[in-house]
């Protein structure tokens, strides 16, 4: 399998719900730590690599974020059957008779959310949504104690979405969970190997985010660590190009490009650094396409207004189906991301810089 979907395989097949990012942060460290000069962490596991350019300032952030929407066990009746705690966006129609994998102390437990069969509901019953606090996870224990005894299941042992990734029908396409955002990962990792054969005139950091999904917390603490003076965080997109979904939701299609942000619920792009980003794209004859979402949230927004505030853009790969067990993308989106972003890292030197930071 060629290099760059064996490693969107590898990452979106890890398991690193929110707050438990430590298999991916171990294929990132793997993968940037023969590109890059040093490598180390904040202080709730945020992973940064740095990148030495042809000179020490700027500062360039690069970020995307490790884990992915997950629950924790909350509780185990005595029948056996595990109660969660849900971490990240979940849709409660989307957790709903699911497989999952728990980690635990011996390993790794499967079960399924189950559902009550429909032979047994009322009409009433049958037009209803399940609500969360209803559900439960059947790891096929017969008791308590065997749950607890032989599978090893504890009280906040972290809970993935247990899906895999395919290649969809030999086409462009790829199928599979955590798109959102080990997609931003595996081109932060494209990027990085990109700007090691031809250096950037700055200092590059590589920063693979913890605990995105509820509140962009590991972008907080990294960015204050790194002190950027430009960032560019790189997320999976909201594709708005199936049936059911309109332009006034999203805007993205798959295969239009990779995808810039002009407005979400947590920032607004620095318009000079969306302009040179366009500059970019258009000089290399790479499409773009543009995103005002009214709603959503991401690392970009911590890292704009750490310290004394950053310019900062939220560089996308668009992703159908987001937050759920299976999401699509595209892969010519992906490849022109990755393009795109190492060309504006390669252009972003001192006065460069100074200029996209200058309100004069
Ligand atoms: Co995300």
């Amino acid at each position: 399998m060629p290099r760059v979907r064996r490693l969107l395989k590898e990452l979106t097949n890890a398991h690193g719900p929110t707050g438990f990012e430590g298999p991916v942060r171990a294929i990132m460290r793997r993968e940037l730590s023969p590109l890059v000069s040093d490598m180390k962490t904040d202080g709730v596991g945020s992973l940064i690599a740095h990148l030495v350019g042809s000179a020490e300032s700027p500062r360039v952030m690069l970020s995307a974020h490790m884990d992915e929407l997950g629950m924790l066990v909350k509780y185990i009746t005595p029948e056996g059957f595990v109660k969660f705690q849900t971490l990240g966006g979940w849709l409660d129609q989307g957790i709903i008779n699911q497989r999952y994998v728990i980690l635990t102390r011996k390993g790794t437990v499967q079960g399924v959310t189950g559902l009550k069969t429909p032979h047994v509901m009322s009409a009433e019953d049958r037009a209803k949504a399940m609500k969360r606090d209803h559900m439960f996870i059947d790891v096929g224990a017969t008791s308590s104690d065997d749950a607890k005894g032989r599978l090893g299941i504890r009280p906040g042992d972290p809970i993935a979405p247990d899906s895999t990734f395919v290649q969809l029908n030999g086409g462009k396409l790829y199928m599979g969970k955590a798109f959102d955002d080990r997609v931003g990962l595996a081109a932060m990792i494209e990027v990085i190997r990109s700007l090691n054969e031809r250096r950037p005139p700055n200092s590059t950091f590589a920063v693979a985010t913890v605990q995105e999904e509820i509140g962009l917390r590991g972008a907080q603490t990294s960015s204050y660590q790194v002190r950027p003076d430009i960032g560019i965080n790189l997320e999976a997109g909201v594709a708005a190009d199936y049936p059911g979904i309109s332009s006034d939701e999203a805007q993205e299609r798959l295969g239009d490009g990779p995808g810039i942000f002009l407005h979400d619920a947590s920032m607004l792009p620095n318009l000079k650094l969306r302009d040179f980003v366009v500059e970019v794209a258009q000089a290399r004859g790479i499409p773009v396409q543009f995103e005002v979402l009214s709603g959503y949230g991401e690392d970009g927004a911590e890292v704009q207004r750490s310290h004394e505030g950053v310019p900062s853009i939220n560089i996308t790969v668009p992703v159908r189906y987001l937050h759920n067990h299976n999401g699509v993308m595209n892969r010519e989106d992906f490849n022109g991301a990755v393009e795109l972003v190492s060309e504006v890292i390669r252009r972003m030197d001192a006065k460069t810089v100074a200029d996209l930071r200058s309100f004069d």
